[in-house]
Parts: structure tokens; sequence; C-alpha cells
């Protein structure tokens, strides 16, 4: 209720003097006859703010600092090289660096396994020791130790000595992965010995 005797103040004048209140109090300077509040920020805007701090302090200890997580950018570049890889292996361009990528795909090798299996294994041993046709996880190669080269002789074969031509019956995809398969069993690197050739197991080598 108002009080009768009390004049109804409608607009109130800032007191230059007085704060108008503990939140809002008039700064002391003027130009060109105006005069400021020192306006508080509001909560919500400094709760803002001060949220973007600490995220961005988790963010960087998360990323950054420690590691936690695969950074965006790095993550990016991963999915930017796994999209190449997979544009390189559907366009065809093979090469000894993308059979040895290949060789570390649990998808690619689940394939590659199952061919091996049931195309290989007859000859070259369900563990690639060897048998008609010569160990493949040795470091020994007759027809050259890289992934390229295993590539060939599997789609052309070695017609000869009894290692059929695979490129009419599996197609550049089955042999890329079934070679990927065999170099799982490999390293980069790893020493490449020459050989002549291949003697089955209990064979008696040629005089
Ligand atoms: C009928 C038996 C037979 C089958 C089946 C067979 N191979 Fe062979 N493979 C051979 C023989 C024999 C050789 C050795 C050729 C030589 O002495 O020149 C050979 C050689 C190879 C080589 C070259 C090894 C080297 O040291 O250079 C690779 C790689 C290979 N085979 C992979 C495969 C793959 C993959 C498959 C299945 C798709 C397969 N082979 C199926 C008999 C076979």
């Amino acid at each position: 209720m108002l009080n009768p005797t009390e004049p109804v103040i409608t607009r109130r004048e800032p007191d230059p003097v007085k704060p108008v209140s503990e939140e809002d109090s008039l700064r002391p300077h003027i130009y060109d006859g105006i005069q400021e509040y020192d306006k508080r920020l509001p909560r919500w805007w400094l709760y803002t703010l001060y949220g973007t701090i600490v995220f961005a302090g988790l963010y960087w200890a998360y990323y950054q600092a420690y590691q936690f997580g695969v950074a965006p950018e790095h993550a990016l570049k991963m999915e930017m090289a796994a999209n190449a890889d997979t544009a390189a292996r559907k366009s065809g361009n093979l090469d000894d660096d993308l059979l040895w990528k290949m060789s570390v795909d649990a998808k690619v090798l689940a394939a590659g396994k199952v061919t091996f299996e049931t195309t290989c294994a007859s000859c070259h041993k369900p563990d690639l020791t060897g048998m008609i046709g010569p160990n493949l996880v040795d470091r020994e190669w007759i027809h050259g130790g890289y992934p390229m080269d295993a590539m060939k002789t599997i789609t052309e074969g070695v017609l000869a000595k009894g290692m059929p031509a695979w490129g009419p019956l599996l197609g550049k995809q089955k042999i890329s992965e079934v070679a990927a398969y065999i170099f799982s069993h490999h390293k980069t690197g790893e020493q490449i010995v020459p050989v002549a050739g291949w003697t089955m197991p209990g064979a008696v080598p040629a005089p």
C-alpha cells in the first residue's frame, strides 16, 4: 500500500555522490554530460564464460596433454587415410604399401584366411608351412618376397612347377586378400632370402 502522505516518485535522478545501490554504482566520470552505471555482468553470462574456461581446460587435458581421446584433427586424418586406402583397393591400384596395410586389417585377413584354407591349404598346408607348395611363412622366397611379387605369383601361377594361376579363378580382390593374409605372417622390412626352389618335406631332393 502506498502511503498517501508520501509523494509518488515517477523518475529517479541519479545521485552522483551516493551510489544508487551496491550493485549499480555510478561511475565517477562524466563525458559529454553522460554518466554510466557500473553495471554488473549478468550471472548467466559469467557462468557461460567460466564454463567455457573450464571446458577449454578439460578439452586440452583430454585431447592434448594426456591424450585420452583421439584429437579431432588426428581422427579426421586417420579417417581420410582409411578412405584413401579403401578407394585405392577398390580402384585396383595395389602396391606393397597398401598390401602391408591390408595385412593388419582384421576384415581383410578374415576373408583372406577363408580363401587360403579353401584354395591354397591343400598344397601349402593350413599353417602355411608348406607341403607340395613351398613354406610361405619363412623368409625364403623363390619368386620374390615382396607382397606385389606374391600377388604376381598367385595371379599368374608357376604352371611348370605345379602352382596354378589363380587370377582367372579368384580375381584381384580375393588374391589381394589372400596375399595380405600370407604377409600378416611377416614383417615389413624383414630380410628376404632368395632361393632356387622348394623340396617337399619327406621327398628325396633331386640329385
Ligand atoms: C596344387 C598345389 C598348389 C596350390 C593349390 C597352390 N599352390 Fe602356391 N605353389 C605351389 C607350388 C608347387 C609352388 C612353387 C613354385 C615353384 O617352385 O616355382 C607354389 C608357390 C607359391 C608362392 C610363391 C612362393 C615363393 O617362395 O616365391 C606363393 C606366394 C603361393 N604359391 C601362394 C599360393 C596361394 C595364395 C594359393 C591359393 C590361392 C596357392 N599358392 C595354391 C603349389 C600350389
